[in-house]
């Protein structure tokens, strides 16, 4: 008699139910016993022979190379790093941004996730939260000022769409001083056609300037810096160089991160000429705009557009508007030489202007010479 309820060929359904849940505990077994790996282990695996387990770099004793290792603890460098650019670098190794080939790639040891933890890891190497993280450093407008302090030289050059064909360079040095301040010198020129043939040109008035970030968070997205310049006038106003006078322009900065790598940046503040009769002028400018990256590691393009307001302090003045339409695009692999152009077109004819072409050529000399990085 068969004891059993069910027969034979019956059992193998049964089986295969009990074979599958064999074989996917086995599954997880697998699983608990290689659990995720933390950012601390795989650093320690696969980073710290060169990078030390402290992120100070290992001596050229153990590694073998006499390529300086960067220090992962040194703040004031690597506060300025985003995330995104030393995920790059170490899924790509160091050439994709013109470091050198003793960077390897791990782009295929470890997956993308293994690299973004590894990153966030080296990042905590410098613990001081005082530094403003990189991320917040947004793309430089055209007119509008940044909220985030930096280590850059500035080329930008004005000149009139039509008419006189009056070009002003300028030259701006920016200088930072531990993680919060920065300080500015500018110099502008000035050439222009005169009437009876021939050129005018010369220094304008020099520009000294001071700026503080005051309020940073890269879980918020944002910074706040708060700033003032002083306008000398070192120019010859007889032959149209510079305004004159002294003027103090107290300022406050504002960047946020928008989603999807766009960004919006505000700049408001007051021109207080020193000569108390004469008219104060308040001002406001906006910039939005987002960046997107050429291939996955490639040139980084920034289109945005800058909204600037202006008014005198007095009764029945008007609003002054202009729009100021731009590009900005990475020239280096390091992406430290950086390109915008763009047009100053007024919107509004408060006082007679003309549209303007506007260029800048920015070196962010921190990280890198003129001529490497390329
Ligand atoms: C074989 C040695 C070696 C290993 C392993 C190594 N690196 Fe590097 N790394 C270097 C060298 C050398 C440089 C400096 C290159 C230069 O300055 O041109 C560098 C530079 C870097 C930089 C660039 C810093 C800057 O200046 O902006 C980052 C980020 C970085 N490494 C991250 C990593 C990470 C993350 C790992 C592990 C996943 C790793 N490295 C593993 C040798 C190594």
């Amino acid at each position: 008699m068969n004891i059993w309820p069910i027969s034979g060929s019956q059992y193998r359904p049964i089986f295969a139910i009990a074979l599958f849940f064999f074989v996917t505990d086995l599954g997880a077994q697998e699983t608990r016993t290689k659990p995720e790996r933390t950012g601390k282990q795989l650093f320690e695996a696969a980073c710290a022979a060169c990078h030390g387990a402290d992120g100070r770099g290992a001596p050229v004793s153990t590694v073998g190379f006499d390529i300086p290792l960067p220090d992962f603890t040194d703040c004031s460098f690597a506060s300025r790093e985003a995330a995104e650019d030393w995920f790059a670098i170490a899924h790509e190794g160091g050439p994709v941004r013109a470091f050198d080939r003793m960077m390897p790639s791990f782009g295929e040891a470890l997956t993308e996730d293994e690299i973004r933890r590894t990153v966030a890891h080296a990042q905590t190497f410098c613990d001081d939260d005082s530094w403003p993280r990189g991320e917040l450093n947004l793309p430089r407008p055209l007119v509008t000022e940044k909220a985030f302090p930096e280590d850059e030289a500035v080329l930008t050059v004005q000149a009139a769409a039509e008419g006189s064909g009056a070009l002003s360079p300028k030259f701006i040095y920016e200088k930072r001083f531990g993680p919060r301040n920065q300080i500015e010198l500018a110099i502008p020129f000035s050439f222009a056609g005169r009437p009876q043939g021939g050129w005018i040109g010369g220094v304008g008035d020099l520009v000294f300037a001071f700026k503080r970030a005051m309020v940073h968070s890269l879980d918020k997205g944002s910074i706040f810096s708060l700033g003032g310049e002083a306008i000398f006038p070192t120019g010859n106003k007889d032959k149209g160089l510079g305004g004159g006078r002294t003027v103090f322009e107290p300022f406050a900065l504002f960047g946020q991160i928008l989603p999807g790598n766009g960004f919006l940046q505000l700049h408001g503040g007051f021109e207080l000429p020193a000569d108390r009769r004469r008219t104060d002028e308040a001002f406001w400018r906006a910039a939005v705009g987002r960046s997107f990256t050429q291939g996955p590691y490639g040139r980084m393009w920034s289109p945005m557009i800058e909204i600037l307001g202006a008014r005198d302090l007095e009764p029945g003045a008007r609003n002054e508007w202009d729009l100021v339409p731009q590009v900005q695009v990475s020239l280096s692999k390091r992406q430290h030489i950086l390109f915008n152009a763009g047009v100053r077109l007024p919107v509004t004819d408060a006082q007679p202007r003309t549209a303007q072409l506007m260029f800048y050529v920015i070196w962010d000399w921190f990280d890198g010479g003129l001529f490497s990085g390329w």
